[in-house]
């Protein structure tokens, strides 16, 4: 008879990883969140201090590799003056994350939303319907999530007691880190979808984010960001 072996427990829902093709860990099913830290060129930084102090219409749209240039020029035509160089090179890291998550997911397209967020979005902790989301706050505050407990099913069990937060449990996504957001629809999840919320940025000194989401393009996206 074969000798069973025992089934390993979820010990860190949480991953850093070194290079952004690692993001891809946030598909094992004990994780439910992976971040890449990072630091942008001095260049992109410096014009993203001045693109967040504009008013513009979000740019929403289903992309694809070969239409998001297109679609990326004729939305911010406006802001290539400001400095062609930094433009480029934001066109480019955005790209290049759509690149990413396509790969890693396997997709075809994806739903794209980049521009400012000023107003409180989700604000209580959930976990979203979706199954993998991929987030960049290029200026402002990142995103907020629990960092559970060492056993998963007793975190679980706590989720559902519905005890609010301690702060030392909340944990926050830095400026220009790419994070990957396991959703509750993710497929082999051991632990069901990372808890999350948005910021509280309205009435605080950082009151303006420039976010980037990005979404697979098969399923229908319920909640925010
Ligand atoms: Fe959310």
């Amino acid at each position: 008879m074969p000798t069973q072996v025992p089934e390993q427990a979820c010990t860190e829902h949480c991953r850093y990883v070194n290079y952004s093709s690692d993001l891809e860990i946030v598909k094992d099913p004990c994780v439910n969140i992976a971040i890449h830290h990072r630091e942008l060129p001095s260049e992109l930084d410096h014009f993203l201090n001045i693109f967040i102090s504009k008013d513009f219409e979000k740019f929403s749209a289903d992309v694809s590799l070969d239409n998001f240039e297109e679609l990326f020029e004729n939305h911010f035509a406006e802001f290539r003056s400001i400095s062609p160089l930094a433009y480029d090179l934001l066109k480019e890291d955005i790209y290049e994350l759509i690149k990413l998550f396509i790969k890693t997911f396997n997709v075809s397209s994806t739903r794209v939303m980049f521009g400012i967020v000023d107003k409180n979005m989700c604000t209580k902790f959930h976990v979203d319907m979706y199954d993998y989301r991929m987030l960049c706050t290029y200026k402002g505050l990142g995103t907020c999530w629990i960092k559970g407990d060492k056993d998963m099913e007793v975190f679980n069990q706590r989720l559902l007691s519905d005890k609010p937060f301690d702060e030392d449990e909340i944990q926050q996504v830095k400026e220009s880190d790419v994070v990957i957001l396991k959703g509750g629809l993710a497929p082999n999840s051991k632990i069901g979808g990372i808890v999350h919320k948005s910021p509280h940025i309205e009435g605080s000194s950082q009151n303006r984010r420039v976010l980037l989401r990005i979404d697979g393009n098969s399923l229908p996206v319920m909640f925010g960001r």
